[in-house]
């Protein structure tokens, strides 16, 4: 009999191709997240499970799931799921890196650019039909070439945005746990200790990992490190900063911008963040091109359909669970 593939929400129809006929797939008809419940009562007889990171996928759920053997989440990162509880059930765990690399580099650009140059509040402006006359003075930003770059978290994302910032002739500094001399010497970047990286940096970039150490990785105290013409931008995930002091330094005037596309608790974004606009908000799209999306869904049900036929997937981020796996 062919396993049975529950796929949590809408995917490029593109990606269900690749399983057609070798699973029976269930999909959620909704495109919308489901309750624990709900998702617990799909996977009661489901063998793969491909999930998005809007799937809480804890230990009571994994409970449910007496068959699963491969929980497929179409995210590189992947603090949804609990790795640890899935490992000591034999579930492997699967990701979906690389390929989402150059579209979400792209997308943290986007921010840096709307960001220092106020391409959000400009576009509510002339929409407002508030462009009646040219100014000298109107809404002046800052230039983003020949600044200096901070990286905090120098990954695959960090190195692509890395590469990047040389063509804006900027002096690029980063700050990793591990120190990559290979990187400094292919991409012209310079170590610094995380202190000296939000002092001296004209825009900081968030590309860290969401683990328990770096929850609220910048903070109150982060933040009065930086310059107060600095700008903030997060593309990795919203609990890495403490959204509220975020809202205080903004507010205040601490720093001069920020440019975001994650947040603490989502989809709900800080009231504050809303009323400040020195911020540009955007809902969690750094991956969304049309191309990336469809490259992230086949590779994560690839993933799922190599455990499934007994194959080793090519990204699992739990390999013990493979030895163990039920
Ligand atoms: C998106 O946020 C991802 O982790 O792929």
């Amino acid at each position: 009999m062919p396993a049975t593939v529950f796929v949590s929400r809408q995917l490029p129809p593109e990606a269900l191709e690749v399983v057609r006929g070798r699973v029976t797939l269930r999909l959620n008809p909704e495109d919308r997240r489901l309750t624990p419940a709900e998702l617990a009562g799909h996977l009661a007889d489901a063998d793969g499970l491909v999930c998005l990171l809007t799937d809480t996928i804890d230990d009571p759920v994994l409970a449910r799931a007496p068959r699963l053997k491969v929980v497929a989440n179409v995210a590189v990162g992947y603090n949804n799921v609990d790795v640890a509880a899935a490992t000591r059930r034999g579930i492997v765990v699967t990701n979906t890196p690389g390929v989402l690399t150059e579209t979400t580099a792209d997308f943290t650009w986007t921010l840096i650019l709307a960001t220092a140059r106020r391409v959000a509040e400009a576009d509510a402006y002339t929409r407002a039909g508030r462009f009646t006359e040219w100014g000298l003075m109107l809404l002046l930003g800052h230039d983003v070439f020949g600044k200096t770059l901070g990286i905090l978290g120098l990954g695959r994302i960090g190195k692509a945005v890395a590469r990047r910032a040389q063509g804006f002739s900027m002096r690029v500094l980063y700050h990793d746990v591990i120190r990559d001399e290979a990187a400094e010497r292919e991409l012209g970047v310079q170590y610094r200790d995380k202190a000296t990286v939000l002092r001296e940096a004209d825009i900081v970039t968030l590309h860290v990992q969401l683990l328990p150490e770096t929850r609220h990785y910048v903070g109150e105290a982060e933040l009065r490190l930086m310059k107060p013409t600095a700008y903030l931008i997060n593309a990795s995930r919203g609990p890495v900063v403490h959204e509220a002091a975020l809202v205080r330094a903004l507010k205040e005037g601490r720093i001069a911008g920020a440019g975001l596309d994650v947040y603490e608790e989502e989809p709900a974004v800080h009231p504050g963040l809303l009323e400040c606009e020195n911020a540009v908000l955007a809902p969690h799209i750094a991956s969304a091109s049309r191309e990336t999306r469809v490259l992230m869904a086949t590779m994560a049900v690839e993933n799922c359909l190599a455990v499934l036929e007994g194959r080793t997937p090519a990204n699992p981020v739990n390999p013990e669970a493979l030895r163990q796996s039920r």
